[in-house]
C-alpha cells in the first residue's frame, strides 16, 4: 500500500522537530601552562589548560560557537580542520588566508554550522607550529533519531596522537625542526621513558563489548602507525566521512587524519598494549624523529594487572611503505551511506600537481647547511608559497586589493620531466630544483568540478606528502607509485565508491587523482599538513567565485575579525640570523 503522503509529511515534520539542531557553546582560554609529560617541565600554549585540549561533541546539524580568548603570550587563530564551513569561510582559521591572528589580549568568536559530515575531526592553532600542543578532537554524531550505519558501540573513545619536544615552540622554528623527543596518545608518554613510565594511557574494556576509537593524528610532522596487540579492528569512517567496514590489524594515520574504528573486546581477559610508531618514507637525508615506539594499555575488566601486557609487532623497513599503501588505499566509501554522494563524471577543471621539496636560496648574510649551500625549500608546480604578510587573502580577495597575491597558480608544472626520478641535467631541471616563491592562488568557477593530479616528485628526496584541503572533501580515485600515466592510471580510477577525505598521503614515489566540487565560495588552502613543510611553502589556495545568488556569494567578514594592525609575524621571526636550515 503506497505510504500516504499526509502521514509522510507529519513524519517528516516530527522528524524535524526531533532532530531540531542545537548551538554548542565552548570558551577556548588560550594560556600558557607548566606540563611535563617526560622528565622536565615545559611551557607550553594550552587552550582551557589541558593538553590535548577539550574535546568539542556536537551532531551533525548543530551550530557551533567558540570563544576564543587569547590570554597567551602567542599570535593565534583556530582551525576547525575537515569542517566544511559551507557559507561560513571567514571562520576557517587559516591564518593570513582568512583572517588575521588573534593578538594576545583578544579574543574572537567563531560561529558556524557543521552539516553534511559525521565522524571525528579535529581542531588545532594554524599559526605557525603552534598546533604541537593547541589541538583537540571534533566528535560529529548523527543528528538525534538517526542511528550510525554499524552497530552501536558500547563506548566511544577518542585517542589523539601527538608528538613532544621538550624545548619551547620558538626554539622548534629553526629549521630542521629538532627532532622529536616523544610521541603522546592522549598526553601521555608511557613506558617508553623512566620519567612517564607510570603515566601510560589505559583503556578499561569490558570482554564482548564493541567500543568505537575516534583516533585522532595530531603529531605535527609524523605519520604514525597504529596497532593494538592481538585485537584487529573494522574501520567504519576516515576523516569523517562513513567508510565501507574495513577489518584491519594496523592503521595508517599522516598529521591531520582521523579514522573511527570499532575495537571487539574478543580476546581472552588480560592486558595488550596498543602501540604507535613512526612511518619514515623519506630515505635518507629527513632526519628521523625518532624511531622509538609509545604504548597505550588496553585493560579488560578482571585481568590481573601484575601480568605482563601482549605486545605489538610495527611494521619496520621496507615494509612500512607496503603496509602504510595497503590501509591507504584499500579504504573505500560507504555507497548509500549518510553524506555518502556519487562521484561527478564531467570534470571541468584538469589540474597536474607536481609536489615536493626543492631549494631556496640562502639568504645573504646567513650560513645554510642545505644541499648546495642552500636551503630546503617545498613547492606545488614549481611554485613556493608565500604567506600573505599584511592582510589576510580571503579579505584581499573580497575588498579587491591589489598587491596581496596574484592568481596566475599553473594547471602545471612548467616543465615535463621524469618527475620521479629527477636528475639535473641542464638548466631546466636546475630552475626546477629553484621554485619560484609567491603567492600565486588558483580561481575556480562556482560549482565546477576540479580534478587534482598530484604527482610526488624525487627532487631532492621522495617522501610521502599529506595533502590537506581547507573547506571540502576530495574523492581520491586512485593512488600509484611511479609518474602518473594518462591513459594506463586513468582507466583504473575508482569511479564507484572511492574514499572521500580532506587529507591524503600522496605516496613516496607516487601520485593519487583526488575530484571536489567547488561549491564553496571563499579562499582555501591546499597543503601539506606536515607542519615542517608549510614554512617551505608546501601549499597553495584555492579561491571559489561566487555563484549566482547571495547564498552562493562571499559575504563581508564578521565586524570583529581580528586585525592585522600589528606585526603579524610577532612570534615567526627567526631568533637567530645562523639560519641551520637547510
Ligand atoms: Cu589541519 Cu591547514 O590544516
Amino acid at each position: 500500500m503506497p505510504f500516504p503522503i499526509q502521514a509522510f509529511l507529519i513524519a517528516l515534520l516530527f522528524s524535524s522537530i526531533i532532530a531540531s539542531a542545537a548551538i554548542v557553546e565552548h570558551v577556548f582560554n588560550v594560556e600558557d601552562v607548566v606540563v611535563k609529560p617526560l622528565c622536565q617541565e615545559q611551557m607550553i600554549p594550552s587552550v582551557n589548560r589541558s593538553l590535548p585540549g577539550p574535546t568539542i561533541n556536537v551532531r551533525e546539524g548543530d551550530t557551533l560557537v567558540v570563544h576564543v580568548i587569547n590570554n597567551s603570550t602567542y599570535n593565534i587563530t583556530i582551525h576547525w580542520h575537515g569542517v566544511f564551513q559551507r557559507n561560513s569561510p571567514w571562520m576557517d582559521g587559516a591564518n593570513m588566508i582568512t583572517q588575521c591572528p588573534i593578538q594576545p589580549g583578544y579574543n574572537f568568536t567563531y560561529r558556524f554550522d557543521i552539516t553534511g559530515q559525521e565522524g571525528t575531526l579535529l581542531w588545532h592553532a594554524h599559526v605557525v607550529n603552534l598546533r604541537a600542543t593547541l589541538h583537540g578532537a571534533i566528535i560529529i554524531r548523527p543528528r538525534s533519531g538517526r542511528p550510525y550505519p554499524f552497530p552501536k558501540p558500547y563506548k566511544e573513545v577518542p585517542i589523539i596522537f601527538a608528538q613532544w619536544w621538550n624545548v619551547d615552540l620558538a626554539v622548534l622554528q629553526l629549521r630542521p625542526a629538532p627532532i622529536a623527543d616523544a610521541f603522546l596518545i592522549n598526553g601521555l608518554a608511557g613506558n617508553t621513558y623512566s620519567c612517564s613510565k607510570n603515566r601510560m594511557y589505559n583503556l578499561k574494556v569490558v570482554q564482548g563489548k564493541t567500543y568505537l576509537l575516534r583516533i585522532i593524528n595530531a603529531a605535527l610532522n609524523t605519520h604514525l602507525f597504529f596497532k593494538i596487540a592481538n585485537h584487529n579492528v573494522t574501520v567504519v569512517a576516515i576523516d569523517a566521512a562513513y567508510t565501507t567496514p574495513y577489518v584491519s590489524d594496523v592503521m595508517i594515520l599522516t598529521p591531520g587524519q582521523t579514522v573511527d574504528a570499532l575495537l571487539t573486546a574478543d580476546q581472552p581477559i588480560g592486558l595488550y598494549y596498543m602501540t604507535i610508531s613512526a612511518y619514515i618514507s623519506a630515505h635518507p637525508i629527513v632526519p628521523v624523529p625518532t624511531d622509538r615506539t609509545i604504548n597505550g594499555l588496553i585493560v579488560y575488566e578482571g585481568a590481573a594487572l601484575n601480568t605482563s601486557p601482549a605486545k605489538t609487532t610495527m611494521p619496520e623497513g621496507m615494509n612500512q611503505i607496503s603496509t602504510a599503501h595497503r590501509f591507504s588505499s584499500n579504504i573505500t566509501s560507504l555507497v548509500g551511506g549518510p553524506h555518502w554522494t556519487p562521484v561527478p563524471r564531467h570534470v571541468d577543471e584538469k589540474m597536474f600537481i607536481t609536489m615536493g621539496l626543492g631549494l631556496d636560496p640562502c639568504p645573504l648574510g646567513t650560513k645554510c647547511i642545505g644541499p648546495l649551500d642552500q636551503r630546503y625549500a617545498g613547492s606545488l608546480n614549481n611554485r613556493t608559497f608565500a604567506i600573505p604578510q599584511t592582510l589576510s587573502l580571503q579579505e584581499a580577495y573580497f575588498y579587491n586589493i591589489s598587491g596581496i597575491y596574484t592568481d596566475d597558480f599553473p594547471n602545471q608544472p612548467p616543465l615535463k620531466f621524469d618527475y620521479t626520478n629527477f636528475e639535473v641535467s641542464g638548466d631546466n631541471e636546475y630552475k626546477m630544483l629553484f621554485p619560484e616563491r609567491k603567492t600565486s592562488v588558483k580561481k575556480l568557477k562556482f560549482n565546477s568540478t576540479v580534478e587534482l593530479i598530484v604527482q610526488n616528485t624525487g627532487i631532492i628526496t621522495s617522501e610521502s606528502h599529506p595533502m590537506h584541503l581547507h573547506g571540502f572533501n576530495f574523492y581520491v580515485l586512485g593512488y600509484g607509485f611511479g609518474n602518473y600515466d594518462p591513459i594506463n592510471d586513468a582507466r583504473k580510477l575508482n569511479l564507484v565508491n572511492p574514499q572521500m577525505r580532506n587529507t591524503v598521503g600522496v605516496p613516496p614515489g607516487g601520485w593519487v587523482v583526488l575530484r571536489f566540487i567547488a561549491n564553496n565560495p571563499g579562499a582555501w588552502m591546499f597543503h601539506c599538513h606536515m607542519d615542517a613543510h608549510l614554512p617551505y611553502g608546501i601549499i597553495m589556495a584555492f579561491i571559489v567565485q561566487n555563484g549566482p545568488t547571495p547564498e552562493t556569494s562571499l559575504q563581508p567578514p564578521p565586524s570583529n575579525l581580528p586585525q592585522c594592525t600589528r606585526d603579524p609575524n610577532i612570534y615567526e621571526s627567526p631568533t637567530t640570523n645562523v639560519d641551520l636550515s637547510y
